[in-house]
């Protein structure tokens, strides 16, 4: 299992168990002399744990970041800097009936076949709850581009059959803190209540629902992207397919695409007040996998959440059939808990890519 980093110039090297004793994230490639302490973390930590509202799961972690190395004196060394973050509210009895038998929709299955030892405690390595080391490594990220005027923010486009209706203008205006105060992190009022209703109704049920999480990056400079296999749409795919529960991508129109026309479709341009315009953003902010100087816009399509209350068929270790139904505390829609993490993946992306167009950092 040899595939626990991820970026080019600044990288991230992730190891940790939903049930063990704690998560460890080593960034490398942090330029020198940021200033960095533990409560820099404390808002985007905040922003992704579990136990925020009755929409998501009930577990309870701190999620305190421990700086272990990288840090002298409040500043960055330019040596790799190690965080920890400790599991404190494991209830590994609630997995202990899962033992023996494959969950369905989740890794269980697959991880026992493949390395035929598994910690089957809340999912071990498969469990959601590795996002952590992320969104900690995105702390990093976010500092690196205050240096530029990019911000990226993260919100609920669609749960189930609910869809917002903010438009593109409306949302390029969204700050996270207005998204914030959506217990589902939906910023449009007007389906923000369906949406919740539709959520406890499936909840109450004993069941789960999915939805679309829409990412748009402001003010990313023309010319993030390195032709042809760094690609910024390849690394931010890679970076966003990566999130347990994401089942898609799309960028700009995305799979509208195809009924489209290329008259269109295409992103005309003219001038302005001596200034380059697009007409339209049907690419997303990116063309020939380069960005343009258009806003990012992404949307992610989120399964609903495998761990439901209803009865299912499973087999078991013993290659027999079981009906199922799957205790404990879970996330009954990842819509209101994805968009931070999302965020953070993208804002990971875009510091790396910062950092290879900018030569003379140390
Ligand atoms: C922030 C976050 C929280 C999650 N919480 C749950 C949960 O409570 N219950 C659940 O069944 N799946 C949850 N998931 C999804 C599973 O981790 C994921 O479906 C599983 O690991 C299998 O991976 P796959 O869906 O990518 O195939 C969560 C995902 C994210 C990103």
């Amino acid at each position: 299992m040899k595939a626990n980093s991820f970026g080019r110039r600044l990288t991230m090297t992730c190891a940790g168990e939903s049930h063990g004793h704690s998560y460890t994230v080593i960034i490398d490639g942090v330029p020198a002399k940021i200033p960095l302490k533990t409560a820099d973390f404390t808002d985007s930590m905040q922003r992704r744990a579990p136990g925020q509202s009755d929409f998501t799961t009930s577990r309870k972690e701190t999620d305190e970041v421990q700086i272990t190395s990288g840090v002298f004196e409040g500043l960055t060394t330019g040596a790799p800097v190690c965080l920890v973050i400790a599991n404190k509210d494991q209830r590994s009895q609630d997995y202990k009936n899962l033992k023996e038998i494959y969950r369905p929709g989740h890794g269980d299955y697959v991880y026992q076949q493949k390395y035929q030892h598994r910690d089957y405690r809340g999912g071990g390595r498969s469990s959601a709850r590795e996002t952590v080391c992320r969104v900690a490594a995105a702390v990093i990220a976010q500092k690196i581009l205050q240096k530029t005027k990019i911000e990226v923010i993260a919100f609920t486009q669609q749960i189930g059959p609910y869809q917002s209706q903010l438009s593109y203008q409306e949302k390029l205006c969204l700050k996270t803190k207005q998204i914030d105060q959506s217990a589902i992190r939906c910023p449009d009022n007007q389906v923000e209540k369906l949406m919740q209703d539709y959520i406890k109704e499936l909840k109450a049920q004993g069941d789960s629902c999915g939805g679309i999480c829409q990412i748009i990056a402001k003010n990313v400079p023309l010319g993030l992207g390195e032709p042809i296999f760094a690609k910024l749409k390849s690394d931010l795919s890679a970076a966003l397919m990566s999130l347990p529960a994401v089942m898609g991508i799309s960028f700009g129109k995305g799979f509208d695409c195809v009924t489209m026309k290329g008259s269109e479709f295409n992103d005309q341009q003219v001038i302005i007040d001596d200034q380059v315009s697009f007409l339209t953003n049907h690419h997303g902010g990116l063309m020939a996998g380069i960005s343009s100087g258009q806003p990012l816009l992404i949307n992610l399509a989120v399964k609903p959440p495998s761990s439901i209350a209803l009865e299912q068929k499973a087999i078991n270790l013993s290659g027999k059939t079981e009906i199922i139904k799957i205790e404990g505390r879970h996330d009954p829609c990842l819509l209101p808990r994805i968009a931070p993490v999302a965020q953070s993946m993208v804002e990971f992306v875009l510091a790396d890519h910062y950092l290879l167009r900018s030569p003379g950092f140390n």
